[in-house]
């Protein structure tokens, strides 16, 4: 099954503090943490997307036929569209982190309908 990602927990995979290296492109979300450093167009151009949409820039430089193919190997999933919400940035004793409740209420929702159609 297709794991389905809010633009919230993608902005929050930044490649920040340690934290995974998430890009989106053409809805699509691939964890490139360990390829950026193999990246024949260098890790900062990566690094500069992380947690956000690298479409624009991705087609712009024109990737090869092999290149687009690599990108399989690090497909994760794809954009949530229907739960992405306003991102909100909460401060807690030690970290900040961004999360939408509304955006965790939506797909919790959209669980429970998924279970209520297989029976
Ligand atoms: C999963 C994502 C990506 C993969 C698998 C990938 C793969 C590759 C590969 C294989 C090349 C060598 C040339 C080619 O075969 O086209 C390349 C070059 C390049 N990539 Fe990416 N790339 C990715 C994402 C990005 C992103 C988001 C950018 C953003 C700007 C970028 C910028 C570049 C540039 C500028 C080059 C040209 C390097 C040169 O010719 O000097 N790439 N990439």
């Amino acid at each position: 099954m297709t794991q389905n990602y809010t633009l919230c927990e993608i902005k929050e995979n930044n490649g920040r503090n340690g934290k995974p290296v998430w890009i989106i492109v053409k809805g699509i979300v691939y964890d490139v943490t360990k390829f950026i450093k193999e990246h024949p167009g260098g890790e900062d151009l990566i690094l500069e997307y992380a947690g956000k949409d690298a479409t624009k820039a991705f087609n712009d430089v024109g990737h090869s036929i092999d290149a687009i193919h690599d990108m399989k190997l690090y497909k994760i999933g794809v954009v949530d569209n229907e739960c992405s919400q306003q991102c909100q940035t909460v401060t807690t004793e030690s970290k900040t982190h961004t999360q939408s409740t509304t955006e965790q209420n939506c797909q919790r929702q959209k669980k429970r309908m998924k279970f209520f159609f297989c029976f």
